[in-house]
């Protein structure tokens, strides 16, 4: 039988404990989900491409059926490469919603043999984001309870806070 592949593209600046929910939710679903980073996402990243594919790389590797790569152009078209037939996005609050739901019928239109499919994160994850987790840890605020220790030591030395 076919493997079901899944791509789970994000700009992963860095990733959270609420971007790994959502991934532990796919790889449920799917026999093999791809973390795709986008390479050059709108807002310019505190982390590069490479640094934020090996944050990942560390967060997933007692993960077995989870792999990372790095892309740019259209998810779809690397979806495609992948021999994936669906795109993962995590949804938290009804905000969410409007972009998503447009992202999703967009990438429909691109690719109609691709389907998105929308997990809902964990109710201690909905106000989690990477923007607000770079915010508080650059003003020297805890974000261990929601980033992954790998991003909480990457981000701390980007800020120049004393790891030790
Ligand atoms: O983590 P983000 O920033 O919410 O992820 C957004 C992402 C990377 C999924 C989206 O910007 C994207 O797919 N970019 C790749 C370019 C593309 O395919 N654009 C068309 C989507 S409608």
């Amino acid at each position: 039988m076919s493997q079901r592949v899944a791509v789970y593209p994000g700009s992963f600046d860095p990733v959270t404990l609420g971007h790994l929910d959502i991934l532990d939710r796919a790889t449920a679903i799917f026999d093999r989900v791809m973390v795709a980073v986008l390479a050059n996402p709108a807002k310019t990243p505190l982390f590069t491409a490479e640094e934020r594919v090996e944050i990942i790389r560390q967060c997933i590797a007692d993960r077995p059926n989870v792999d990372v790569g790095s892309f740019d152009g259209l998810t779809v078209d690397y979806a495609e490469s992948l021999g994936a037939t669906a795109i993962v996005r995590g949804l938290r609050v009804l905000s969410d919603f409007e972009s998503e739901f447009t992202m999703a019928l967009m990438n429909r239109r691109l690719k109609p043999s691709i389907n998105t499919v929308f997990l809902m994160t964990s109710f201690s994850n909905v106000f989690i984001s990477s923007s607000i987790i770079k915010e508080v840890c650059a003003l020297g605020g805890s974000v261990d309870e929601v980033a992954p220790d790998v991003s909480v030591r990457a981000m701390r030395r980007k800020f120049g806070i004393d790891t030790s």
